[in-house]
């Protein structure tokens, strides 16, 4: 790789000096999440409200404009950005009136008693990446336009900003020197004209930055340039030393900016973060490390070296989201700094005298049982493969395989993890523990170590809803399938 120049520098003496004086200088306030809903079994907004508050955030971020939810918001003194998914960019792009509708109902309904603080909205979600096959390329720009317009006519655009949240890899450098930054080839010239009109509008430059997926994608990345302890080789930019590779991709943007005059574009950190399981390279260690790394990074307020002055950024993600596609990779259900149920994974200081994250508060969950391969099953039973795989494409056995969280349990844990998820799921159906002559219920929490067969907690009706009306609706990519595929073929 040639951006692994050899500079020497005692670069982890050099981070625990910071990391200390970081934490001596107290707190900056604003820190964000990302709130996101692709679960099967949501807590309630409001619970999910008072954790956000609990834990410090100042800022919440959506997907959408679920009207649950902004509801909750109501008082809550945080600020909000609300989302416009992909699929609705076509139909914005396409209809000033339904562009005026979504911001009559979505954005104006919901600030016009000032009850909720609306601040921006994301139009679209890194809709240039590649695996779109440039599908929104076209009608991204216009969509803005268009929200922009609704935003006006409704007297709002003072105070709510529009923008869109794109990944890092928009733009790109040679070797990953920041100063050599430009915008990718093929969205080149839209990338211009999108930076012209957020620059017109007093709009920010959002951008979602993931040193894990840098890791994923490429085995020989060198692991602790995704964290901020200090590297070996830094990146040495004309003088300016990069030692990790959020704050060199961070810089690339803002060369990237500035080559063409929009330097002083605001800059959002829209998603930050790292995943905890489903992957060799997502656990809790490498998790914490990440977070509290950007956080400490985050309290210092004192930016990257091209831009001095505080971050403003969203952690991906709050909570896990065990109904997300998997198709970029098992982990993408295991973002959250929280389980599903709202239980910290871990500890992570967001202020200098912070006693770690806070729990939900006040969640009810389904009965203490679990279902798991019945102990008179045999493994050479038949209808094994078809009934895991059934489970495993319903539910979620990301947390099975390789380097996972469960990746030390034995065949028949394999089973048993594939059935509970299912069971739980289905809301401890008792005809989803009816795998024939296969399964059967247990009171004994079958967990081991690190590895948590869950209890369901107790959704509200709505989502449930969602269940009973059918888990085809759970979406079955096709990492899911190939997923599948290597299981069967372990088990059998
Ligand atoms: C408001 O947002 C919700 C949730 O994203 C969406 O389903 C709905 O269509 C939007 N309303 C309008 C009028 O566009
Ligand atoms: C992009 O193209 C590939 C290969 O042609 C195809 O498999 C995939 O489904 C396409 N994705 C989208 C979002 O259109
Ligand atoms: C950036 O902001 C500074 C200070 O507000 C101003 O002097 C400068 O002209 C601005 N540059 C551009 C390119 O707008
Ligand atoms: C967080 O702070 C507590 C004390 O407030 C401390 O014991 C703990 O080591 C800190 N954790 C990290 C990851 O810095
Ligand atoms: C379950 O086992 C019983 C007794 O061994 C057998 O009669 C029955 O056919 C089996 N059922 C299925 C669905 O395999
Ligand atoms: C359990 O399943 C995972 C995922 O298919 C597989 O990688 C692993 O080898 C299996 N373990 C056993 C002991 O079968």
């Amino acid at each position: 790789m040639g951006w692994l120049k050899s500079v020497d520098f005692s670069g982890f003496l050099v981070a625990m000096l910071l990391l200390f004086a970081v934490f001596s200088m107290g707190s900056v306030s604003g820190i964000g999440a990302n709130w996101g809903t692709q679960t099967t079994h949501s807590l309630p907004a409001a619970t999910v409200v008072k954790m956000l508050k609990d834990n410090g955030f100042q800022k919440v971020k959506l997907f959408d404009a679920d009207s649950t939810i902004l509801d909750s918001l109501k008082n809550s003194g945080m600020e909000v950005m609300v989302g416009i998914p992909n699929d609705m960019l076509y139909t914005m792009a396409n209809s000033v009136q339904a562009a005026e509708n979504w911001v009559a109902k979505n954005v104006s309904a919901h600030v016009s008693s000032n009850a909720v603080d609306i601040r921006y909205v994301a139009v679209g979600n890194e809709p240039f990446l590649t695996t779109f096959n440039g599908s929104f390329e076209g009608i991204t720009l216009p969509a803005l336009q268009n929200i922009q317009a609704a935003l006006i006519k409704a007297g709002l655009s003072s105070r709510v900003k529009v923008t869109v949240p794109l990944n890092g890899d928009v733009y790109t450098s040679p070797n990953n020197i920041p100063s050599q930054g430009d915008f990718r080839a093929d969205i080149h010239d839209l990338m211009l004209q999108i930076v012209k009109f957020l620059n017109d509008n007093g709009s920010p430059f959002t951008v979602n930055i993931y040193p894990f997926i840098s890791l994923y994608d490429n085995p020989s990345f060198p692991v602790d340039y995704a964290f901020f302890n200090g590297y070996s080789s830094p990146i040495d930019d004309n003088g300016r030393i990069y030692q990790d590779m959020f704050t060199a991709n961070y810089d690339t943007l803002v060369w990237t900016l500035q080559k063409y005059g929009f330097g002083n574009l605001s800059i959002i950190v829209g998603e930050i973060g790292w995943p905890t399981d489903g992957d060799q390279n997502a656990n809790i260690q490498y998790a914490q490390r990440f977070n509290q790394g950007f956080m400490a990074r985050y309290l210092a307020g004192q930016g990257t070296p091209m831009r001095s002055g505080p971050l403003d950024a969203y952690l991906f993600s709050l909570i896990d989201e065990d109904a997300k596609s998997i198709q970029p990779g098992n982990f993408e259900r295991h973002w959250g700094l929280f389980y599903f149920d709202g239980t910290p994974k871990y500890q992570l200081n967001f202020t200098a005298n912070s006693k770690g994250l806070v729990a939900a508060s006040n969640v009810q969950y389904l009965a203490r049982r679990w279902c798991v391969m019945s102990p008179s099953a045999s493994l050479d039973n038949p209808q094994l493969a078809n009934s895991v795989g059934y489970a495993c494409q319903n539910a979620d056995c990301t947390s099975l395989g390789y380097g996972t969280s469960c990746a030390n349990l034995d065949a028949r844990g394999n089973v048993s993890y594939a059935f509970n998820s299912y069971y739980q799921i289905q809301n401890q159906l008792e005809t989803a523990c009816k795998f024939p002559n296969l399964s059967v219920v247990t009171n004994t929490d079958p967990s081991m170590g690190d590895c948590r067969f869950r209890i369901m907690i107790n959704a509200p009706a709505g989502v449930a809803n969602g269940i009973a009306s059918g888990v085809e609706s759970l979406q079955q990519p096709v990492g899911l399938m190939l997923f599948l595929f290597l299981f069967i073929c372990t088990i059998l």
